[in-house]
């Protein structure tokens, strides 16, 4: 089993690039598949999850090159198939993303629901009412050991409508955006997720040729187009990606020069690091994050839909607060069952109590190296940022899912003077 050592490094310091966003490339490359003509994505980052878009794509019918400078040139000349492998979106909850899109070109898709239809049918059942508001019949399948969603388009198409979400769902808008592209007449989301993914998912788009506006706030409203066209588009830069190293320098006290970088797709952590006495400098594109000027405080969290805190800087965040002086509160209100890492943060030597969503940390904690398990993507990152600081080595097992979304982690983290070794 492959795993990370992380030992404790002293203060991070140097500068570090970041790569372009995982949650904003996955959606571009199932929207591909609305176009027949080629889509040219930039920065796209070398991880897991890209790589299983890209399998899923292929699947599809869709041709990509891949070139070392990190461009995907994604040509889906036909749609050969409108169904995607079970054991791809098995991997990956945003292999969802592929249903908008193929229901929107071929007014047909068929994708499997991984762990069947009592677990599966909840999480999608907002991407589903978009797809029937547009008229779709939507049917949920069992088939041997799984169950598939299948959506089909009435004999016209698509047709445009209003949909109101009931929570902002970021994957669910995406969707219904993708849906709605090529339909007739003119669809309207209200209650939209605000991500900047669902932003640059619109201005690629609209480079291809469809008309979307209000991207960017809570309606969003696409009239459908006939046809789209060549497009090449730059991904934009990993904003969780961002706070992980605002925090790792934060966490060690350190000095860090933030490159490539939207401040203000991060304010709240800008905002909540400023409040625990971390100096923050914002220029256009870059951000220097100092820890070493002065004690580290405690600070409440509660995760929001955007521009509230990102959910995704949950765990990270709260590996920071086991340090600060005094006592902080994290309220999570975006998903259930969010706090997987709290119990290996006290292995390490925390002192967080849990009670339904909401989680106190007792601060100046002094971590010690342990050995935990990276219990998701970001609740990985969380460890490998106590395991910086705890004493002695920290051994993080399950770390695949790190892998899945951050580019060239460790080289990055030992540019900074971190000691992190993956070992098989
Ligand atoms: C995306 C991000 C993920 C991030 C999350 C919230 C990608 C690939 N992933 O996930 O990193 O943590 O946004 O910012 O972009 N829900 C329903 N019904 C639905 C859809 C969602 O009840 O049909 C619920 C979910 O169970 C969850 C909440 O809504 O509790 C938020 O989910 P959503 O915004 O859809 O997250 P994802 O798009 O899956």
């Amino acid at each position: 089993m492959t795993k990370y050592i992380v030992r404790q490094s002293g203060p991070l310091r140097g500068e570090v690039t970041i790569s372009g966003a995982k949650n904003a490339v996955l959606p571009l490359m199932a929207a591909t598949l609305l176009n027949d003509q080629e889509c040219v994505i930039r920065s796209v980052p070398h991880l897991r999850d890209v790589q299983v878009m890209k399998e899923i794509l292929e699947s599809l019918g869709s041709e990509i090159e891949e070139t070392e400078t990190g461009e995907f040139h994604i040509h889906t000349h036909d749609v050969k198939s409108a169904e995607a492998p079970y054991g791809l979106v098995n991997k990956m909850r945003a292999s969802f993303l592929v249903m908008g899109p193929l229901l929107g070109r071929k007014g047909i898709a068929r994708i499997p629901l991984p762990g069947g239809c009592a677990i599966g049918a909840r999480p999608i059942d907002l991407h589903l009412k978009g797809f029937k508001a547009l008229g779709a019949e939507v049917t949920i399948h069992e088939e041997g050991h799984y169950a598939y969603v299948e959506a089909v388009a009435g004999p016209q198409g698509l047709i445009g409508d209003r949909i109101y979400l009931d929570f902002p769902s970021v994957g669910a808008t995406e969707n219904i955006i993708m849906a709605a592209v090529l339909a007739e007449g003119t669809t309207y989301i209200e209650n939209a997720a605000e991500e900047p993914e669902i932003t640059d998912l619109a201005n690629f788009l609209n480079k291809m040729g469809a008309k979307i506006r209000g991207a960017g706030t809570d309606t969003i409203r696409i009239e459908g187009v006939k046809t789209l066209k060549h497009v090449t588009h730059t991904v934009i830069p990993d904003r969780i990606e961002t706070g992980t190293f605002m925090i790792a320098a934060a966490i060690t006290r350190g000095a860090v020069h933030i490159m490539n970088a939207v401040p203000d797709h991060v304010k709240p952590v800008i905002a909540k690091l400023r409040e625990c006495g971390v100096r923050i400098e914002a220029g256009d594109d870059d951000i220097i994050v100092r820890g070493d000027l002065g004690p580290l405080n405690s600070t409440d969290i509660k995760t929001l839909p955007y521009p509230g805190f990102p959910t995704d800087m949950q765990s990270p965040f709260m590996a920071f607060l086991t340090i600060c002086n005094g006592k902080s509160t994290v309220i999570e209100t975006v998903f259930e069952n969010r706090f997987m890492h709290v119990s290996q943060l006290n292995k390490m030597g925390a002192s967080i109590e849990t009670a339904g969503n909401r989680a106190s940390i007792k601060g100046n904690a002094m971590l010690r190296g342990s050995q935990v398990m990276a219990t998701d993507l970001r609740a990985g990152a969380a460890m490998v940022l106590a395991g910086l600081v705890a004493e002695g080595e920290t051994e993080i097992s399950e770390i695949y899912h790190i892998e899945r979304g951050y580019e060239n982690f460790i080289e990055k983290f030992a540019a900074l003077g971190a000691d992190i070794t993956r070992v098989e």
